[in-house]
């Protein structure tokens, strides 16, 4: 049978649980990103197009060919976003320059008509950081020192950094006739796409993918190699910077990029496997004359974007099963119509006060063992089991699903164990000292927590059903 609707080419539904993975790339972000600094901007998908013309480059791959246009009625280009940069620097100008130094972070999908392959989409998302209005390269060192621990906050250490420096408008006109001189003596071996970029876009040639290209691109000379002094001194500043910080990086000469704003600093977090083709999974660089180009005063700033399909794809392999599923803490396993009701209020309860609870709401007449069975298959970690006898005596039967463990708590017991502080024990816990007393004490509490808050609900449920 075909399908009658189907997703557009290069577009994805992010189901669960990867869209789990896509949740915890963003707590993380901003959980470290707010740690230096950097708040965040919300910015909108669509942009009149000369915002990416200008600022992109009208002979980069992704203006010339890959944007998504929507003509408006007043017959002016919209574009989608490829990117969320130029929108960074267009929000500075409009909103915040007056207000100094900004260090901004932003989540959200960017749109670019590329040919789909694995981690390269039509519609994709990107975690971005832009620091305006920082001349580095202390900043410079910052922001990658900030990249390097998001990847180390997921354990991911196959990441390797590649460095360069693309000079300024000072010494790029040298570097760039240099490099036409080189390319044109070369010209037999270029790809077509690169006889013309050649002509408007020398720089470009470097980052083509096609083989012979690369071989040409190889021997090219760098931009290294025609530095003013002022570059080569912010250079040379924030390799040292890295060298203080530990920060590993391969210096590499060609590497340019796709975009045409970039000033000095340039880089790209690649990952050496999981990716094939694809495999830069955050990259940026300075974009010191942008903020003036359009229309701002005179600014110097640096910024990145991560791809998050890339960095999920790495997750993948990584995370464990546990991380992605949604466990409810508690399953309610209810025998008969009264503890059905009884249940149902408990559920919302359970679930003010954060916790994850289930039950089999849609099916007041399974039987316990099919409840069971439920709370098994959605792997809870506890199911609390309420007939009418427990309700009568006002005791419990909870079953610790992971150990298969029992727990038969009479009305004593219940109200003893309901009765722990769980906020004051954690203070105890955390007082200097007690980590030395028991480890195993500490670990076993964390993990009952979740227990003793399941039962203080409980009893509350059940007061509140004699009152
Ligand atoms: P970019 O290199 O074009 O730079 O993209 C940054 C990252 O977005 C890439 O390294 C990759 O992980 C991801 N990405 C790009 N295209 C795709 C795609 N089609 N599918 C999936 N992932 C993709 C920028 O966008 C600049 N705005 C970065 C920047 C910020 N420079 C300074 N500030």
């Amino acid at each position: 049978m075909s399908l009658k609707y189907q997703i557009v080419k290069g577009f994805r539904d992010i189901l669960p649980p990867e869209s789990a993975l896509f949740w915890s790339a963003e707590k993380s972000a901003r959980e470290i990103f707010s740690c230096f600094g950097y708040q965040e901007i919300i910015l909108p998908v669509i942009e009149y197009l000369e915002l990416f013309s200008r600022s992109i480059g009208d002979s980069t791959d992704i203006v010339a060919k890959e944007m998504f246009l929507i003509p408006d009625q007043k017959g002016r280009n919209l574009a989608l976003r490829p990117e969320a940069t130029a929108s960074a620097v267009r929000a500075y100008v409009e909103g915040l320059s007056s207000k100094g130094p900004q260090k901004l972070f932003y989540f959200g999908p960017m749109f670019r008509h590329e040919r789909p392959q694995k981690g390269r989409y039509r519609q994709f998302w990107q975690l971005g950081a832009e620091a305006i209005g920082y001349p580095g390269p202390g900043t410079d060192a910052e922001l990658l020192q900030l990249l390097e621990q998001y990847f180390k906050s997921f354990g991911l250490s196959e990441i390797e950094l590649r460095l360069n420096s693309l000079g300024c408008g000072k010494c790029r006109p040298a570097y760039r006739r240099g490099l036409v001189e080189y390319l044109e003596a070369n010209q037999g071996q270029l790809c077509e796409d690169c006889r013309i970029r050649l002509l408007k876009n020398p720089l470009r040639v470097l980052d083509c993918k096609n083989e012979a290209c690369r071989a040409v691109a190889q021997n090219a000379p760098s931009p290294l190699e025609s530095l003013c002094p002022e570059c080569s001194a912010h250079f040379d500043r924030l390799r040292g910077n890295l060298a203080l910080l530990k920060l590993p990086y391969i210096l590499d000469p060609h590497l340019v990029r796709g975009l045409d704003y970039y000033t000095r600093t340039v880089f790209e977090f690649q990952a050496r496997t999981g990716l094939g083709a694809q495999n830069a999974v955050a990259a940026g660089g300075r974009y010191d004359d942008l903020v003036s180009e359009l229309g701002g005063p005179a600014t110097p700033a640096i910024g990145f974007a991560l791809g998050v399909e890339r960095l999920v794809i790495l997750l993948e392999g990584k995370v464990t099963g546990e991380i992605l599923l949604n466990r409810p803490d508690v399953f309610l396993v209810a025998a008969g119509d009264q503890a059905y009701q009884f249940a149902l209020k408990l559920l919302f309860a359970l679930r003010k006060v954060g916790l994850y609870a289930e039950m089999a709401i849609d099916e007041p007449s399974r039987s316990l063992r099919s409840q069971l069975k439920l709370a098994d298959k959605a792997k809870a970690r506890l199911a609390m089991l309420i007939g009418d006898d427990e309700l009568k005596s006002n005791s419990l039967n909870v079953k610790i699903l992971e150990s298969g463990k029992d727990l038969k708590l009479d009305n004593d017991s219940l109200k003893a164990m309901a009765g722990i502080d769980w906020e004051e024990m954690k203070m105890h816990l955390n007082s200097a000292g007690f980590a030395f007393v028991s480890r195993d004490y500490e670990k076993m509490l964390i993990e009952n927590q979740n227990l003793f808050k399941v039962l203080k609900i409980y009893l509350g449920a059940l007061e509140s059903q004699e009152g």
